[in-house]
């Protein structure tokens, strides 16, 4: 096992301490990634909110808008069917409407189908790496340029226990996130030195989502830490307190309390 650094997810997202800041997230419809957009918005950010189903995406736009916070940018995408000239256009509309990125995190995964490796299903396979590996480094690659000019950038990867300790059973989930923590490391150290981009992966712990619940139907969600208990720490790894994390796994400390 990998040594871990833990991170609090205590934070006050009334700070406003990413005014002006424009942060780009997949899975952002998401059961955590939801959370944590509203949480980026609430501290003055301008989110652009990537996902696959516009009606979710519209339903999030409305939600931080009724909260009072800066209004985000909707990028309906679907990463399991992009190839590598979609990444660089997502890239250029931002630069375009929006004129500059100072966050990534990526949120967005797909469970695959838990089976032992000798068994997997290959499309599955494909698939799973494709949405849950490829779509991150061809994002990431496409965003670099534009990272690169912000005077305080943060990269942000989700991770899993299983992908970090080899958990059996978890296919091409765990092979993909064993494979983010790779290219979290590679790009870490190549931004280290010449650029102002921060990058960690993260890994949320036990989160009642739709995910969770895919992987394991009968467990009780009431039960589990919600999303809203662990947003909190990837919104400061976008901000100040992310300055002192690079090339870091990281694992949430939920809080006690939720921060809406
Ligand atoms: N929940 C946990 O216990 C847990 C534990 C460890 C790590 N994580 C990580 O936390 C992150 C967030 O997951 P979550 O728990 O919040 O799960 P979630 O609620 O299922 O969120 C995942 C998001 O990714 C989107 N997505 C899936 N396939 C996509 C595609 N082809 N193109 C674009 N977007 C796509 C989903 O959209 P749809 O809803 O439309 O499919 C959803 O909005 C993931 O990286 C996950 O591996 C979660």
């Amino acid at each position: 096992m990998q040594h871990e650094t833990r991170i609090s997810a205590d934070y006050n997202p009334a700070t406003s301490v990413l005014r002006e800041r424009v942060i780009l997230v997949t899975g952002a419809t998401g059961g955590i990634g939801s959370v944590v957009c509203r949480q980026l918005a609430a501290s003055g950010a301008s989110v652009v909110l990537l996902d696959k189903e516009l009606k979710a995406l519209e339903h999030l736009y409305d939600k931080i808008v009724e909260d009072g916070n800066p209004e985000p940018a909707i990028y309906p995408m679907n990463l399991e069917g992009a190839t590598f000239d979609h990444f660089p256009e997502v890239a250029q509309r931002i630069q375009e409407g929006m004129g500059r990125l100072d966050g990534l995190l990526h949120a967005a995964a797909t469970l695959g189908k838990p089976a032992p490796l000798e068994l997997y299903d290959m499309e599955s396979w494909y698939r799973t790496l494709q949405i849950n590996l490829n779509a991150p480094f061809m994002l990431s690659r496409a965003c670099i340029p534009l990272l690169r000019q912000s005077d305080q950038a943060s990269v942000l990867f989700t991770s899993d226990h299983s992908g970090r300790n080899g958990a059996p059973y978890g296919g091409a989930y765990a092979v993909s996130n064993a494979g983010i923590e790779g290219l979290m490391r590679v790009l870490a150290a190549e931004m280290a030195d010449t650029t102002n981009v921060c990058v960690n992966s993260i890994d949320p712990g036990v989160v009642a989502t739709s995910l969770r619940a895919q992987a394991y139907p009968f467990e009780n969600p009431f039960e589990l830490t919600r999303p809203e208990q662990v947003a909190g720490a990837f919104v400061r790894l976008m901000g100040p307190d992310g300055r002192d994390f690079h090339g870091q796994s990281l694992t949430v400390e939920p809080c006690e309390t939720a921060t809406s």
